[in-house]
């Protein structure tokens, strides 16, 4: 089985990022590179993570016209990124970009961001529930013939079910007993597989953990029960 945990490395100094990465590297199965590291250190954030060996999502949430994206998504993926993120409301031509500046491997539609959730919707216009808005998101990201989606675990199950062909990434995953930090739709790392998750992104519950190696076996452990 390939081990479906990815760990969120949101650090300012990718000198932290990399030191965690080589203490995880045996225990997990890929690692994300987000905004805070591509912003401080560029495409070398990238490429030393990525020189550990394991499969780097580089989660730059890219959302622009479809021009600038397509230039963005081939700088990702040629600092060696395997995943790069792009916002699925920036529509299906700005996604086929996306496909066409990686060569058509690797793009993930993000549909609504863990952090939002009602209100936080309502107030961007966005009526109706989260869920609904995310189905539209992957029928759309579906069109434009991407590799999968980032949604909620409270999602997982319907994005499955009616687009089977998507790879489903969940972050807001929160082991029972550990903080919520920001997120507000979150769910046990065991309900976000079983709800079909392919891939777990889990960040502060590993990464701010006494011993980070432990918590990230623990979830595998608990993955594996
Ligand atoms: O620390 P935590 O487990 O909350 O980290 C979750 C990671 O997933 C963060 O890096 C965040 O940027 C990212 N993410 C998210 N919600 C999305 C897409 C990505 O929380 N919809």
């Amino acid at each position: 089985m390939v081990n479906p945990i990815i760990v969120a490395l949101d650090f300012r100094d990718l000198r932290d990022a990399v030191a965690i990465a080589r203490e995880l590297e045996g225990t997990v199965g890929g690692f994300k590179v987000g905004l805070q590291l591509i912003m401080g250190h560029g495409p070398t954030a990238i490429e030393d993570i990525a020189g550990l060996g394991l499969p780097v999502f580089a989660d730059a949430k890219l959302h622009d016209i479809p021009n600038t994206v397509r230039g963005a998504a081939e700088q990702l993926f040629k600092a060696g990124a395997r995943w790069i993120t792009v916002h699925a409301s920036g529509g299906a031509e700005m996604m086929e970009a996306a496909n066409e500046g990686t060569g058509g491997d690797g793009v993930l539609a993000v549909t609504v961001l863990t952090s939002m959730d009602g209100p936080g919707l309502s107030s961007v216009g966005v009526d109706g529930r989260a869920s609904a808005h995310v189905s539209r998101l992957a029928a759309l990201a579906m069109d434009a013939s991407v590799e999968g989606v980032v949604c909620s675990p409270q999602e997982a199950a319907l994005v499955k079910s009616e687009q089977p062909d998507l790879t489903v990434f969940t972050p807001g995953v929160r082991p029972k007993g550990s903080s919520l930090d920001d997120q507000a739709r979150v769910a046990t790392p065991s309900f976000a597989r079983a709800e079909g998750a392919d891939f777990l992104v889990i960040g502060r519950p590993i990464t701010r953990a006494n011993d980070p190696s432990a918590a990230a076996a623990e979830i595998v452990s608990e993955l594996n029960e």
